[in-house]
């Protein structure tokens, strides 16, 4: 029958819009997918706003060919919630497509994103280059692509923002069933961790990409009440502290001037 793709936006219950909200007071189902953002508040409190019961949706049940949400959406109107907006930075073109494969009439309603909301910071969207995803480092897995992505951007005088990972333990269908399953706490990378492994890979590859002369700018939990935002050189920012999650980093390319004017408020 229908599936509506619905962004939340970055705070709480109240950021979803209207035509959003009339989507959810619709549908039989509604899935909440937990693993590419992070809302400010937990499950009960949107199941009480919206007057509705929330489903969990795991990476497997989203990404895995056994897709119980598309199967209610073939006879029953579903609602699919993602934080930020659903197509920026995430991967659901995936469902998207299939949707459209099965003949579901399907709808997205967008919502404010981390994508767009760094325009706070005064950096103008439109000198950003390529964004990248930066991963915590195993013992024996380092990769570099945000330094090379950081080389690349800064060469062409363009900004780089760094979306910092995000580990979500994967529940088991048990887990799932269970209507109080409340998700283990993931593990966030900080700006402080994101830092230091661009340092590291630095030493490593010594192309001075990151050195004195670097200005970065670290955003913390942007569109809340307590949002942080602090420009400055590596160090300056590496030693703030920014708190709770969620965080970004953006590397600085050349500066206008009117960009140094806001960045200079966030000193
Ligand atoms: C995979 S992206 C998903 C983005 C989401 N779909 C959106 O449109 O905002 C998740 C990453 O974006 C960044 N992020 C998301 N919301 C944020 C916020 N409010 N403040 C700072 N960083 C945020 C974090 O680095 C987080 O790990």
């Amino acid at each position: 029958m229908s599936l509506a793709i619905i962004s939340l936006g970055l705070y709480d219950e109240k950021d979803i819009t209207v035509r959003g909200l009339e989507f959810v007071k619709e549908s039989e189902y509604i899935y909440l997918e937990y693993y590419t953002s992070v809302l400010h508040i937990d499950k009960k409190k949107l199941e009480e706003f919206f007057g509705k019961k929330i489903i969990l949706a795991s990476r497997t049940m989203v990404e895995g060919d056994d897709n119980e949400i598309l199967q209610h959406a073939k006879d029953s109107s579903v609602a699919f919630l993602v934080v930020g907006d659903a197509f920026s930075a995430t991967t659901h073109s995936d469902l998207y497509l299939r949707a459209k494969e099965l003949d579901i009439q399907t709808t997205v309603v967008g919502n404010a994103s981390i994508l767009t909301a760094i325009g706070e910071t005064g950096l103008q969207l439109y000198k950003f280059g390529k964004t990248t995803s930066m991963v915590f480092f195993e013992p024996d897995w380092k990769p570099q692509t945000a330094y090379d992505v950081i080389k690349m951007n800064t060469t062409n005088g363009l900004h780089t923002l760094c979306l910092l990972d995000i580990k979500v333990a994967e529940p088991t269908k048990q887990d799932l069933a269970n209507e109080n399953y409340v998700p283990q706490q993931p593990r966030f990378m900080t700006i402080k961790q994101g830092l230091e492994q661009l340092k590291e890979i630095e030493l490593e590859r010594g192309d001075n990409v990151i050195n004195t002369d670097t200005k970065v700018v670290g955003v913390a939990r942007l569109g809340q009440p307590d949002q942080i935002i602090k420009f400055g050189s590596i160090d300056d920012v590496l030693n703030f502290d920014f708190g709770g999650p969620l965080h970004s980093l953006i590397v600085c390319g050349n500066l206008h001037f009117h960009e140094e004017d806001v960045l200079a408020l966030f000193k």
